[in-house]
């Protein structure tokens, strides 16, 4: 009879544990799909810690990233650290993940178990995420092609049940998929910024070639970003915004230059033409899936506030924030500027202009920080 209670209690413990398995095998195949979602590498982390961290019931939880041929990590992501922990970088040798990382394998460090610790723990100015409260740490690594990027750390306080072999599988698991999403997006930002950097030296080239325009994209960009400072956006929206304005022009690459630094009125043919050159633009932004963003706000970069600009015809706020903002920019740089047909007007008769295209071309509001910008600049 004892045998067989003993029996039922072992089978009763079984069915739990597949149970409890089961349910964070669905949240693992649940969190693939954000993981696949993400470019954004900052979210992507903090999804991994956090995810990380309840799935294996622990209090707190931390990322490093180590530098390639350095020595040193760095805190890129938390969950439940305290206040700065984040963004900090100690030298490796002082993780209480060292060991996991020089084995390349899963590494459950505790403070009952390792005299060492204590100098991970007292030298709290050099590693931070650790408190003198925390017990034991399941530190695992984060592999791509046989190397060693990081370290996923999760936590369990002096009070808590040690974490049992199967967190520890699963914690496995979950850093594959995680490390190769890490990977991902890197590469594919790497892709981004190469690509921008190609398009805005193209551009640069381009507007090289005609002395009206010179330098135009970069002025556009710095005034863009005063403008977004002005208006209290948060700072990757004006990443996003400053990089369009950079790039705003691209799609005018690939017209003649006839066309382009003709000081007469345009043909219809040749406006059409012109009027083209958002769309080219997004054409050749959208192929790399991170310039999205900013290949919207080309496109729009010629939209009206009453609806009468192109290419779609856009009005008022149904035009992308950072696309009304560029188009701002972009008439004050070039009405002072030289053109061929005209001299640079004053900063003030440019704004007075400006004014006036106020809620007919341009977004009133963005209108305003100009003006309130301009108050601020020396009268030339
Ligand atoms: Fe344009």
């Amino acid at each position: 009879m004892g045998n067989a209670v003993q029996t039922l209690e072992q089978l009763e413990q079984q069915v739990k544990m597949l149970q409890s398995k089961e349910s964070a095998l669905k949240r693992l195949l649940e969190v693939e799909h954000i993981l696949e979602a993400t470019f954004d590498l900052r979210k992507l982390l903090n999804s991994i810690v956090s995810f990380a961290a309840e799935l294996v019931e622990a209090e707190k939880g931390f990322l490093v990233l180590k530098e390639d041929e350095k020595d040193e990590l760095h805190v890129e992501a938390g969950y439940h650290l305290r206040e700065n922990a984040v963004d900090s970088s100690f030298p490796l040798e002082q993780c209480v993940c060292a060991k996991a990382f020089q084995s390349g394998d899963p590494v459950i460090v505790s403070t009952s178990h390792q005299e060492s610790l204590k100098r991970f723990v007292t030298r709290e100015e050099h590693f931070r995420p650790i408190d003198r409260s925390d017990c034991e740490f399941a530190c695992t690594p984060l592999k791509t092609r046989g190397r060693i990027i990081g370290m996923l750390v999760v936590v369990k306080g002096a009070d808590a049940t040690p974490f049992p072999k199967t967190s520890v599988e699963l914690l496995e698991l979950f850093a594959g998929q995680a490390a190769i999403a890490v990977e991902n997006t890197r590469l594919l930002r790497q892709v981004a910024s190469t690509t921008r950097s190609i398009i805005a030296t193209s551009i640069r080239a381009l507007e090289a070639r005609d002395p009206y325009t010179r330098g135009h994209s970069d002025r556009v960009a710095v005034m863009c970003e005063q403008i977004c400072r002005k208006l209290g956006l948060p700072e990757e929206h004006i990443e996003t915004i400053v990089n369009a304005a950079k790039l705003h022009d691209v799609g005018k690459i690939g017209i003649a230059d006839t066309i382009l630094h003709k000081s007469e009125m345009l043909y219809e043919e040749e406006a059409g033409i012109m009027r083209e050159h958002p769309l080219v633009g997004v054409r050749l932004l959208e192929a790399t899936p991170l310039l999205r963003q900013e290949a919207l706000l080309v496109k729009h970069h010629h939209e009206h506030f009453d609806g009468n600009g192109y290419p779609d015809g856009l009005s008022g706020e149904h035009i992308p924030l950072g696309a009304r903002i560029i188009a701002v920019a972009d008439a004050f740089d070039a009405m002072i500027s030289d053109r061929p047909y005209r001299k640079a007007m004053s900063r003030a008769a440019a704004l007075a202009e400006i004014k006036r295209m106020s809620a007919v071309e341009l977004d009133p509001n963005i209108v305003s920080s100009l003006i309130a910008l301009e108050s601020g600049q020396p009268k030339v």
